[in-house]
């Protein structure tokens, strides 16, 4: 029976990049949907960026910027992130467009009507200068209970404690630093008390929520359900509620009724049935993926908001856990917070995405980056076992058979083996319990090198009169590894798709497992997949370092290195006359009995040049592959011991340092500098 499920994964705010920790839920939720459109079901991934609020309000007016240019902007880099990871959305939209406008009002008025929305006047911070009220996170001060200072107005990240921002000791704003005032205002509040017993039926109910979320609603229901403040003051960045002028909704109202509005948006495009989809009853299916810190939106405020404002509710919430790198936090010190774009400078997404359907389980557990496993995983897994595969049979065919697969198999048990193994690895894929699906593949990947093993093609092909066994061994190895690929193709999409064309197939599917290839011909093989090299880890990591933020204020204090006096002036004809440009580094060396150089080939864009710089006491070669740099481009040429130096780079130096100078981002090789 054909299903139709709708699926998405949590909306990412708009004010900052998409990172490895991010890409944990995506992935997860990508490879889902990717195995449920390869079993034949349809289903759709909607997803949308976070827009509303104050920290990307402040931050567009820092910037300098509107908050539409800011979002639009942001919309575009995480588009960008995520295509670069394959995660195919069917739609990936923007909480800041009419349709969601529409759908955040007509659940606000279905609540209200239905007695769920109160106001009342509540006393907030407010700041004077700024002429706004703060949230919790934008007061800062000392905390009432160990006196730390410098601690947020909602917990104390030194004792743990919690407590009300109104509580902090000599509170200050951190938009401008003055000294909030408390003020009175009238919020907006939905009444999730009222609820309750409508809750604690939907969450026990079987299916709907893991244990371990079952567990957490226990607590919070004996804890009791507050009512929610889903109110916010101008100014404010978001919609103005639709009976209360200088109202806006709280951004978390309307970010959930964003997956709505983008599966709206997708809806009207194809002309799809969006009501089929939402209307209560529906026999539809609708998941959300999300990490463990927002279950409480999930679980509790949004089946309730959807509930009484006459919709469907969650087939089920998928939680999952945080991610570590290296068994630590994500640190922007240790160069361990990578960001989705950096990750893509140095490395293939598709070991990521390998790598962590290789540890993820259907709980809510942490899963940790630790790179010489992922190094090692990655290497021997899919390259030493899976890609080998391929690499060992596909030379024979296309050099001794044309491209010709054997017309007969034979009985060949592995191959049955093979395709037995779909239905139990496609539970594993269904129950989100990847590290089972990736242990039981890997274990086939095992079995089909065996086969290799035992049947020596390689010395088949030097035996006369075996033609027709090679033939058939290589054509039962081809074959496999086809098998393999429908399995893995959830995980690996685009090496499945470059598989498709070696193979000389349409798309695959999951059922295609159970046909078999014979005298067909396939393409010659190119390299599917090269290992991971430490060394692009290291760089990637070295570059996370260098992107930390520049401390807020510069240190006033006396440089520690002697600066020397400017040189006698020259004209600008002088200047003129020296010729710099902007060079990559294609590659940087160590020359064998130098002491200070390095030997640096310079792309200028339409030449390269080879220049021996003295710069081996700052930098490893390796670092600097890649980089942008400046050179003089018409110095005359140099003899030097160890070959013809073709020009110099420029470095700054004073305090026994080297450093080497870049450009900013978008200086492209062979650009004049003046
Ligand atoms: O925690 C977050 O990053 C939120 N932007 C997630 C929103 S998910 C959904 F409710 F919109
Ligand atoms: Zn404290």
């Amino acid at each position: 029976m054909t299903r139709k499920i709708l699926v998405t994964s949590a909306l990412p705010y708009a004010n900052g990049a998409i990172h490895i920790g991010h890409l944990v839920e995506y992935i997860q939720t990508d490879i889902w949907v990717r195995f449920q459109k390869s079993r034949g079901h349809t289903c759709h991934y909607v997803c949308a960026d976070d827009t509303h609020g104050t920290p990307i309000m402040l931050r567009a007016e820092k910037e300098g910027i509107s908050p539409e240019a800011l979002i639009a902007r942001v919309h575009g880099e995480h588009s960008r992130d995520f295509a670069g990871f394959h995660v195919g959305f069917d739609n990936y939209y923007s909480t800041n467009s009419e349709e969601n406008r529409h759908f955040a009002g007509t659940i606000y008025r279905q609540l209200k009507d239905n007695g769920k929305i109160v106001s009342r006047t509540i006393n907030q911070l407010y700041d004077p200068v700024k002429n706004m009220f703060l949230p919790d996170r934008f007061v800062k001060g000392e905390c009432p209970k160990c006196h730390a200072k410098d601690q947020y107005g909602d917990n104390c990240e030194v004792c743990g404690a919690t407590y009300s921002p109104t509580e902090l000791i000599n509170p200050f704003s951190a938009v401008s630093g003055a000294t909030p005032e408390l003020r009175e205002s009238e919020h907006y509040f939905f009444k999730l008390g009222d609820c309750e017993s409508f809750l604690k039926g939907w969450t026990t109910t079987p299916g709907k929520l893991q244990a371990e979320a079952a567990n957490k609603m226990q607590e919070w229901f004996e804890s009791g359900l507050s009512d929610w403040d889903i109110s916010r003051d101008a100014p404010y960045f978001g919609f103005e509620i639709p009976d209360a002028p200088g109202k806006y909704f709280y951004v978390w109202l309307d970010a959930p009724v964003g997956y709505m509005a983008s599966h709206k948006n997708l809806c009207d495009r194809l002309g799809l049935d969006f009501d089929e989809y939402w209307k209560k009853d529906s026999s539809t299916e609708l998941y959300h993926f999300i990490g463990k810190d927002i279950l409480y939106f999930h679980a509790l405020f949004w089946p309730a908001m959807l509930e009484f404002s006459g919709y469907r509710t969650p087939t089920a919430i998928n939680t999952h856990g945080f991610l570590t790198v290296d068994g630590a936090k994500m640190s922007k010190s240790r160069g361990t917070f990578i960001t989705a774009e950096s990750y893509l400078n140095h490395l293939n997404p598709e070991w990521l995405r390998y790598y962590f359907a290789a540890k993820l389980s259907n709980t809510f557990e942490d899963i940790d980056l630790n790179f010489e496993d992922f190094t090692a995983r990655v290497n021997s897994d899919l390259i030493g076992k899976y890609v080998n595969i391929a690499s060992r049979a596909a030379g024979f065919i296309s050099k001794r058979f044309a491209g010709q697969l054997a017309s007969q198999l034979g009985q060949v048990e592995l191959l049955s083996r093979l395709q037995a193994a779909s239905e139990s690895i496609a539970q594993h894929f269904e129950a989100r319990e990847y590290s089972r699906a990736i242990r039981e593949i890997m274990a086939l990947t095992d079995e089909v090198n065996q086969f290799v093993d035992q049947h020596k093609p390689w010395e088949m092909a030097k035996q006369e009169g075996r033609e027709q066994d090679l033939q058939q061994v290589c054509s039962i190895l081809i074959n496999a590894f086809r098998i393999l690929t429908i399995y893995l193709k959830p995980v690996l999409p685009k090496l499945a798709s470059d598989v498709e064309a070696f193979l000389n197939v349409a798309p695959l599917q999951w059922q295609d497992a159970q046909t078999l290839l014979t005298s067909h011909t396939i393409n010659t093989y190119n390299h599917l997949m090269t290992r991971i090299d430490p060394k692009q880890i290291e760089a990637m990591i070295e570059e996370n370092k260098q992107a930390l933020p520049a401390p807020a204020e510069a240190p006033a204090a006396a440089p520690s290195y002697e600066i020397p006096a400017i040189s006698e002036t020259i004209s600008i004809d002088d200047f003129m006359k020296v010729d710099l440009r902007i060079a990559r580094i294609a590659n940087a060396q160590h020359v064998e009995g130098a002491e200070k150089l390095l030997q640096l080939t310079l792309d200028l864009g339409n030449e390269t040049r080879n220049v021996f710089a003295g710069i081996k006491s700052a930098y490893k070669p390796e670092d600097l592959i890649g980089k942008h740099t400046v050179m003089v481009a018409n110095l005359a040429p140099r003899k030097m011991k160890f070959g013809l130096s073709e020009g110099m780079v420029l470095a700054a130096g004073g305090d026994g340092g080297l450093y080497i100078l870049e450009p900013h981002d978008g200086a492209k090789p062979g650009m004049r500098v003046k």
